[in-house]
């Protein structure tokens, strides 16, 4: 079932629904968020039920990790959690030290108490005549665990969710995609030099991110300032895809000072600020 609300997107009046909270730094922010998800996990665990969780890889979410990994040390168990992740560079070896695969590992899956084969990721290694049936799996994967309860998401310097590059339309799902420049010269900083970074990956799409019950998009610093603008306060456009979460009934925007400072004064009313 699709949260998406069309009557929403047909009168523009969208921004209601999104819930901007902004906070003083990174860490009071990825600390928020890894509460929401421990939040859920807590209450799905007490009745016995899994929590499906979407999850995202980059700077961003880096201090919600480290957050949950505490939480999870505390006692909030994470053996009833089924992860799957936006996205992963195509082709890219799960061992490389670039992949989302690796990654994940590093900054998560091996801290905690996960089941292994609660965990999905994109398969980088997959063959490219295999790829569409190993895309079409994944979103029948998603369904058949009863869809994500949370969706944790950054933001692209271009407005990019997942890798759903400007030009996407709502409906896309899982696929190959290609990456636009700026996201390759964005990912220079990881791989060393550009001749490095991937020309395409497979990421979850656009209609499957909005699927979600709930959706937690975290942006941090003053680089993100402008597409944080225009993604809350733009108009509806597929030119930046993040204006595509205007649509969606339950969306948390968690933010820090800077990445909130271009925010208008009008809409600035409208946000719970938490600094102290
Ligand atoms: C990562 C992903 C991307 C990033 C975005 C922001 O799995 O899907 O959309 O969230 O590129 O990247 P950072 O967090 O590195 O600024």
């Amino acid at each position: 079932m699709s949260y998406v609300n069309k009557e929403v997107i047909k009168n523009k009046t969208l921004k209601e629904f999104m819930e901007v909270l902004v906070f003083e730094n990174k860490e009071s922010g990825s600390l928020y968020a890894a509460q929401v998800i421990a939040n859920k996990v807590l209450m799905n665990n007490s009745v016995n039920e899994e929590t499906v969780l979407g999850l995202a890889t980059g700077s961003t979410p880096t201090d919600m990790y480290k957050a949950l990994i505490e939480i999870n040390k505390s006692g909030v168990s994470f053996s009833r959690i089924i992860t799957y992740n936006l996205d992963e560079y195509y082709p890219m070896k799960k061992s490389s030290p670039h992949s989302y695969h690796y990654y994940m590992y590093d900054h998560f899956f091996q801290h905690v108490d996960i089941h292994e084969e609660n965990i999905f990721i994109p398969n980088g290694e997959i063959k490219n005549e295999d790829l569409s049936k190993f895309c079409e799996e994944y979103e029948l994967s998603i369904r058949r665990n009863g869809g994500i309860d949370i969706q944790v998401l950054g933001l692209g310097l271009n407005g990019h969710i997942g890798f759903n590059e400007p030009g996407f339309s709502m409906d896309s799902l899982t696929q190959k995609v290609t990456l636009s420049d700026t996201t390759r010269t964005a990912a220079v900083k990881y791989f060393g030099k550009k001749e490095e970074v991937p020309f395409q990956a497979i990421s979850m799409g656009i209609s499957t991110i909005l699927s979600a019950d709930h959706i937690m998009m975290m942006a941090w610093g003053n680089e993100k300032a402008e597409i944080v603008k225009e993604s809350i306060e733009g108009q509806l456009s597929k030119d930046v895809p993040g204006t595509y979460l205007q649509t969606h009934k339950n969306v948390t925007i968690i933010l820090d000072a800077e990445s909130a400072s271009k925010l208008d004064n009008d809409r600035i009313s409208l946000i719970e600020s938490k600094l102290s």
